[in-house]
């Protein structure tokens, strides 16, 4: 298990340019002990959120062979739908910041033995990689991150011209009397997840990727899926059959 580093590269300055290295620090080890803690009590998170969850995957169009990248994986609770669908010449790589959620992730990776699923632990704000993926997910991550943009960002530049990305994550109330506890559910979130108040992961998405689509709400709209595509098609990515390629 990794306890104190990272093993894989960052891209970049460590911190996130919007906001102090102080601030950005802070947020990211206090993401560390957060979720640590809640390593082992996951259960009730990854049953509610799956339905949401697995239909944002579904809309990737994933095909057997594809290479995904897991954004915050936590315990690994997307692996079996995506590992379902990219089949054993597929890989998935998958990130977390949390030591504990690591460890859980790679414990079910060891208990299913799924050969093509690796785990890093790393802030996924500066991860590199050497090779681009056909598609990522990021579900219920983004919103704690310390600098949402900027993993946009970063997400953004692995993958690969026309590679899409699958988004799910929760906001404040958008409508409605509930509107009015939005305080109080912001506190909730920050205590309970080390949500970001200063995160808008809509706007980030609207304005890394030139195209973003809000396909699903759900809890009076507070959770909601996003898909977004990079520019760019198969042909840029070095796929020059121009019957797969995309238009
Ligand atoms: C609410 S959990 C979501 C887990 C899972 N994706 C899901 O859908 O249930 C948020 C996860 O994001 C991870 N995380 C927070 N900040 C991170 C960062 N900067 N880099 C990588 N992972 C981070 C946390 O460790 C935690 O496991």
């Amino acid at each position: 298990m990794d306890t104190d580093s990272r093993d894989v590269r960052a891209h970049g300055n460590e911190t996130a340019a919007g906001s102090s290295t102080k601030q950005y620090t802070a947020h990211l080890e206090r993401s560390r002990r957060v979720w640590d803690r809640w390593s082992d009590w996951y259960g009730m998170s990854e049953r509610d959120f799956e339905p949401i969850r697995e239909r944002a995957i579904d809309r990737l169009d994933l095909q057997a062979g594809d290479r995904v990248l897991d954004i915050g994986c936590g315990p690994g609770v997307n692996f079996e739908h995506i590992r379902s669908q990219i089949g054993s010449d597929g890989e998935l790589v998958a990130v977390d910041y949390s030591p504990e959620m690591v460890a859980n992730a790679r414990n079910r990776i060891d208990r299913h033995g799924w050969e093509n699923v690796v785990v890093h632990q790393a802030d996924a704000t500066t991860v590199d990689f050497d090779e681009s993926f056909d598609a990522a997910v990021a579900t219920l991550s983004l919103g704690v991150m310390p600098d949402a943009h900027r993993t946009v960002e970063n997400i953004h530049r692995l993958l690969v011209p026309g590679g899409q990305l699958a988004v799910v994550d929760v906001r404040p109330t958008p409508s409605g009397p509930l509107r009015l506890l939005n305080p109080l559910i912001w506190r909730f979130f920050r205590w309970y997840a080390n949500w970001n108040p200063a995160n808008d992961v809509p706007g980030s998405l609207h304005h890394t990727f030139t195209e973003c689509e809000l396909t699903e709400t759900a809890v009076g709209g507070t959770a909601y899926t996003m898909i977004c595509r990079r520019a760019g098609s198969a042909v840029e990515a070095g796929n020059s059959d121009p019957e797969t390629a995309e238009q």
